[in-house]
This record gives C-alpha cells, sequence and structure tokens, in this order.
C-alpha cells in the first residue's frame, strides 16, 4: 500500500514519465518476467529492466535469478529510486541478489553498458512520448539486446487506436507515428503477445526477439 500511494503521487507530480495510476499487478509481472521464467539456457544470463517504479515486476525478477546472472535496473525518477534501494536492503528475496543487481539513476537513451542482455523487460509508458524519443528508445531496446535475446514489454489495451479516433492536431499524428514505429517492430520481430485483463488499466505484454 505504501508503494502504491507513493507511485499514485509520482503519477499526479510527474505524469509523463509516469504514465499510470497504479504499479503492475502480479498478473501482468508474471506475464512480463514468463520468457526469463522458462529460459533455455543453463548459463548465466544478463537482465536488464527499465523504469521498475516502485518494483513489481522488480519483485518478480529477483526471485527467478540464479547465482552468475547479472542484473542492471534503469530508472529515472529519483524517488523510485530511493524505493527500489530501500527493497534491495530490507526484503528478503531482494537481499538475496543485492551483489548481482545494480540501479542506475538514469534516462534509457543515456545508458551505455558494457554489453548486451539476453532479458530487456520495459515498463516505459510509450504513449506518452514524443514519437522521436520513441524512435531512440525502440531503436536504444534493440541494441542492449544480444542475437536471440528476448525484449518484453507492456502496453495499456487500445489505447493508441482510442486516441486516434478522439485526439486531433499534432497529439493525433504523435500517436500515428508511435504507433507506426512499434507495429512495425512487431511485425518484424514479435514470438507472442499476452493478454493481462487483472490489471488497472489490462495490458498487452509484447515479446519481441532480436533475430
Ligand atoms: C508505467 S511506470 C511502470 C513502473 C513499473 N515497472 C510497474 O510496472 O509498475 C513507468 C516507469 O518508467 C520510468 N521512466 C520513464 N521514462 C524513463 C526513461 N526515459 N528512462 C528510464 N526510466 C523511465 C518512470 O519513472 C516509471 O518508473
Amino acid at each position: 500500500m505504501k508503494n502504491h500511494i507513493a507511485f499514485f503521487r509520482q503519477f499526479r507530480s510527474r505524469f509523463e514519465t509516469t504514465g499510470a495510476v497504479a504499479p503492475s499487478s502480479r498478473f501482468l509481472a508474471k506475464a512480463m518476467t514468463s520468457y526469463l521464467r522458462d529460459r533455455r539456457t543453463d548459463q548465466p544470463v544478463r537482465v536488464l529492466e527499465i523504469g521498475p517504479g516502485t518494483g513489481p515486476v522488480t519483485d518478480s525478477i529477483v526471485r527467478l535469478l540464479r547465482p552468475g546472472d547479472v542484473f542492471d535496473l534503469v530508472e529515472l525518477n529519483e524517488e523510485f529510486v530511493r524505493i527500489l534501494k530501500e527493497r534491495f536492503a530490507t526484503e528478503s528475496a531482494w537481499k538475496a541478489v543485492v551483489q548481482q543487481s545494480t540501479i542506475h539513476q538514469m534516462p534509457i537513451q543515456d545508458y551505455q553498458p558494457s554489453a548486451p542482455y539476453d532479458f530487456v523487460i520495459s515498463g516505459l509508458p510509450l504513449n506518452n512520448f514524443p514519437a522521436d524519443l520513441v524512435q531512440v528508445i525502440s531503436d536504444a531496446y534493440f541494441r542492449l539486446l544480444k542475437q536471440g535475446g528476448i525484449l518484453s514489454y507492456f502496453e495499456y489495451m487500445y489505447v493508441r487506436p482510442v486516441r486516434k479516433k478522439v485526439t486531433r492536431g499534432a497529439d493525433r499524428d504523435r500517436i500515428v507515428r508511435i504507433d507506426e514505429i512499434l507495429s512495425e517492430r512487431c511485425r518484424q520481430c514479435r514470438i507472442r503477445r499476452d493478454n493481462v485483463w487483472l490489471n488497472i488499466p489490462p495490458a498487452w505484454v509484447q515479446h519481441l526477439q532480436k533475430t
């Protein structure tokens, strides 16, 4: 509940980057981490979470990490970073993986890791962003993935189709362009889409593979 209140405060003060009224449900977190859960290798993997917020998806990830895995989190908002650090310091499942986990407080578009990732799991509210930024971030997702690596991200159901109908002018142009950028990526690389109804609001989880 404490995290829900903190999240709602950030939604009110930083709507564009927070992008939701409440943290993701455990059902959405489960769908976001399904490929990590079913990993097809015994070798350690590199996992990147983008926009962890108060950590509902992180909570699922930390329980799936094995010794030797590397876990990086990139979060823009300093209040969310404070909450994440507190969780790594106090919650047992998080404490167990603290040595292999690193929080980077910065925008993802500035993040330059030393090596690419097997799994990129993103909670960014792309529909709120300028279209040029969505293009930069969509390219970054694929730059950050290893060959064969998997990107999982969510979007709230029907947001773009509805906004295309109800908005006008520059905002409609922005949504149309975002739709083109993301739909093209999905056409090229999507391996599965999950429908998650038990979330506020219901969401699609898109899973794409870099081939
Ligand atoms: C919709 S919230 C999702 C939070 C959490 N993953 C969840 O599912 O509840 C979006 C998160 O992305 C973060 N964010 C927004 N823009 C970002 C950027 N350019 N780089 C890194 N994080 C960003 C926000 O601060 C926020 O924590």
